[in-house]
């Protein structure tokens, strides 16, 4: 287990809880919309071109938390097909999210969102018109073990945002060994590999590289290079770099 810096430096937006795994190690659940270490337009964009001649792309996405990230890759290739393409949108979902922590899963199934003042303006300025995704609602999403954000706002997720995602409880390390890749694959796995050791973190790559095709995607977060050289890493194990913490498989 490394230093965690979530905890000691909070750096959190929509959700702060901690979660315990069995050997007493605790993971943050931190999380927030439009998290700021992806392009997400860029990335929707550079997708939508890369599997062009594809009838299906699966998003599957490992440690998602309470939803920010799902909702905003949905929302960003909704947004970059636009309203006359919405159908070519669909072909990349559902979203596959699993995590290992039931608290924050419960959060994500339940439709609820919480939110920080910068979560609702990333909101308003990566969408035409963010009431198609949530609406106001008087409801209070209680995660236990959260922290208390200033000026925060429970959201209520559309039918387009809880219909083009499943949430499920599922280990990452066991997961992706049941993954099946035809060159169509988009795994996101962002945000948690920086807690493991070096070793754990080589041994999940190197079963992403046996998993993911040719021209498949891998993508990361800034929290994964802290303290590790998680470029060089995915490089080795036969993938390039095509965005911001976006990996493609040669
Ligand atoms: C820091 S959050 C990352 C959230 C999101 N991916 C992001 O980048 O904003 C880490 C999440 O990983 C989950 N997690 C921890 N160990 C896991 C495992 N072995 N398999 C799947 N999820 C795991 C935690 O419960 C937590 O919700």
């Amino acid at each position: 287990m490394k230093i965690n810096f979530f905890t000691q430096t909070p750096n959190f937006k929509s959700t702060g809880r901690n979660y315990v795994a069995a050997n007493g190690d605790e993971i943050g659940c931190n999380s927030w919309l439009f998290r700021d270490d992806l392009e997400w337009n860029k990335l929707a964009k550079y997708e939508a071109e890369h599997f062009k001649n594809r009838d299906k792309v699966n998003i599957v996405m490992f440690a998602a938390a309470d939803g920010s990230e799902a909702y905003s890759k949905i929302i960003s290739l909704y947004e970059t097909f636009g309203e006359e393409n919405r159908n070519k949108a669909e072909k990349f979902f559902p979203i596959m999210a699993y995590d290992i922590d039931n608290e924050i899963l419960k959060a994500a199934n339940s439709k609820l969102i919480n939110t920080c003042l910068s979560d609702r303006l990333e909101l308003q300025m990566k969408s035409e018109n963010y009431e198609n995704y949530f609406e106001e609602t008087s409801q209070k999403l209680d995660i236990p073990n959260d922290i208390t954000l200033q000026r925060q706002k429970t959201l209520k997720a559309k039918d387009i945002l809880t219909g083009n995602v499943k949430f499920s409880y599922g280990d990452m390390f066991e997961k992706i060994k049941e993954l099946k890749d035809n060159s169509n694959t988009i795994l996101m796995c962002r945000n948690i590999l920086g807690y493991f050791t070096n070793d754990k973190i080589e041994q999940f790559v190197k079963s992403v590289s046996t998993a993911l095709k040719t021209g498949s995607l891998f993508a990361v977060g800034d929290h994964d290079s802290k303290l590790f050289d998680i470029q060089k890493c995915i490089e080795k194990a036969g993938f390039q770099k095509v965005l911001k913490n976006v990996y493609c498989k040669i």
